[in-house]
């Protein structure tokens, strides 16, 4: 068995994680640490960037300790990271002018209706792929030269840097010496042309952002750096680099147009590999980059959905009705259905299709008889069905009907919601053997990249299935059209 590993950096919404894989594409060791959220306000979501920062040097650190192996066999790194969270900097301090800018704040909601208002929707589409929403990066930029007292001008005298979270942790696994963003992360502003594959004048123009601000962009699959000297005891090249949906997809090697995956973390993420051409949706989903790996690009239909996991931490640490995340199947297990309850879980806003910054959570058709397990069995409903929306959507932009969807991420590990998942799209839903996909495709980028691993062919031998699950159910016409219900009450009671 080989002794080398490639260290796969995915740092999360919500928590750090290290992950060292080996050759055989194996989890040989993981440390995690959760870290602060801030809300400083209803609707507004922060990190401390340099918290990202020393919790994310940490469980690299601890990771390679785990594995009992040290630096030197160390080939790669890979990152991967939530993506649009918007950190500016100052160049010769490396110190942030302000806390992270997280991709659920919503502060920048009433610009961006502005900008809609303005009629820029069809431009920002053309170009970017994107949907006008608060979710990117580009407004929360805006916001913070607008409102942090000095940015603007110290930004226009080119003292200033902008990352995403990747560009923030090459920065300071650098210790300053590079500054750039990978295409898929770019991606993710609403500056960057996907066509060109370079940021756009005219979108820097539009929101006011000095080209001087922004990152190198570069491939997904390439060394762009290697660590300063005092990070690890080994100078270690930083060698893959994809936002956390866009590794997964390649983590559960979608790797051929039409191959879907959905990744259950804070959000959901359902991306559809559309091959090398950037075909912009019909229906308000997004055309995003998948990677770029040579001189090679593929792309892909996204439907992102802001709430997915984090529903059922907000039943255990908002509503305190289960202790831990995993309860959450036995509460749901304990009625045989939703006895008419629906809950749309739009705490920040409805993502695809909908795309309504405004709308909040919302609980309907709840009687006396409504129960715990009821509000539970729902929540998980939830889940499952705001996927059934991005499904169709999908199906309709692709021309191509679904029949197997590979999933992973934390909550997949709950049966229930798997088997609701396949009843409800009336596809196969399969789980990997490794459902760290996202850690497991920045490291496969970063392995390509030096030579760890051969080709993707050698990869693709490495995922396996761990089990499906075969829709089921007869029942799903009427949950569907009472989710369809919910959602429209939802949608009214944030116009009204
Ligand atoms: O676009 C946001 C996404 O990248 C966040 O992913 O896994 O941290 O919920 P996650």
């Amino acid at each position: 068995m080989s002794l080398q590993y490639i260290l796969s950096l995915d740092q999360g919404t919500t928590s750090s994680r290290a992950i060292l894989f080996n050759k055989e594409g194996e989890i040989v060791s993981l440390a995690q640490k959760e870290f602060t959220q801030i809300f400083p306000q209803p609707g507004w979501v922060e990190h401390d960037p340099k918290e990202i920062w020393s919790s994310q040097i940490t469980v690299a650190t601890e990771a390679v300790l785990k594995a009992g192996t040290t630096p030197a066999n160390i080939v790669a790194i890979g990152i991967t990271n939530q993506r649009e969270t918007t950190v500016v900097w100052d160049r010769e301090t490396g110190a942030p002018v302000y806390n992270a800018i997280v991709w659920q704040d919503r502060r920048t909601v009433s610009y961006c209706n502005e900008l809609k208002t303005q009629g820029k929707d069809k431009i920002i589409q053309e170009k970017t792929g994107l949907i006008i929403d608060a979710y990117f990066s580009a407004t929360k930029i805006k916001w913070i030269l607008d409102e942090v007292p000095g940015a603007r001008q110290k930004a226009e005298e080119g003292k200033l840097a902008f990352g995403t979270i990747d560009s923030w942790l090459i920065w300071n696994l650098t210790d300053g010496a590079v500054h750039a963003a990978d295409v898929t992360n770019a991606s993710r502003t609403m500056l960057f042309n996907i066509h060109t594959l370079d940021w756009d004048d005219e979108l820097l123009q539009l929101f006011g952002i000095p080209k001087s601000l922004l990152p190198k962009v570069c491939s997904s699959s390439e060394i762009i750096g290697e660590t300063a000297g005092q990070i690890f005891a080994a100078k270690i090249p930083i060698a893959g680099i994809a936002g956390d949906q866009q590794a997964a997809l390649f983590g559960q090697m979608c790797t051929r147009p039409g191959m879907v995956k959905n990744t259950y973390g804070t959000g959901c993420f359902m991306l559809m590999n559309i091959g090398n051409k950037p075909t912009i949706s019909k229906n308000k989903l997004l055309t995003t980059v998948a990677w770029k790996i040579g001189n090679e690009v593929q792309y892909a239909l996204e439907g992102s959905i802001f709430m997915g996991g984090a529903v059922v931490q907000w039943l255990r640490d908002g509503l305190g009705i289960i202790r831990s995340s995993s309860e959450v199947e036995s509460l749901a297990q304990k009625v045989a259905d939703n006895g008419g309850v629906y809950l749309v879980p739009a705490f920040a806003g409805l993502g695809a299709p909908y795309w309504n910054g405004e709308a909040r959570g919302t609980i309907v058709g709840m009687t006396r008889g409504t129960t715990a397990a009821h509000i539970g069995r729902a929540s998980l409903e939830s889940i499952a069905l705001q996927t059934v929306d991005v499904l169709k959507a999908m199906e309709k932009d692709s021309g191509i009907s679904i029949q197997e969807l590979r999933v992973d991420g934390g909550a997949t590990v709950n049966n229930l919601l798997m088997q609701i998942q396949a009843d409800v799209l009336r596809a196969k839903v399969v789980r990997p053997q490794i459902t760290e996909t996202t850690a497991a495709g920045a490291a496969y980028l970063a392995g390509l990249a030096v030579g760890f691993w051969n080709g993707i062919e050698e990869i693709q031998k490495q995922w396996k299935e761990e089990r499906n699950f075969e829709p089921a159910s007869n029942h799903v016409d009427e949950l569907i059209k009472g989710w369809q219900k919910a959602v429209k009450a939802c949608e009214a009671w944030a116009s009204s």
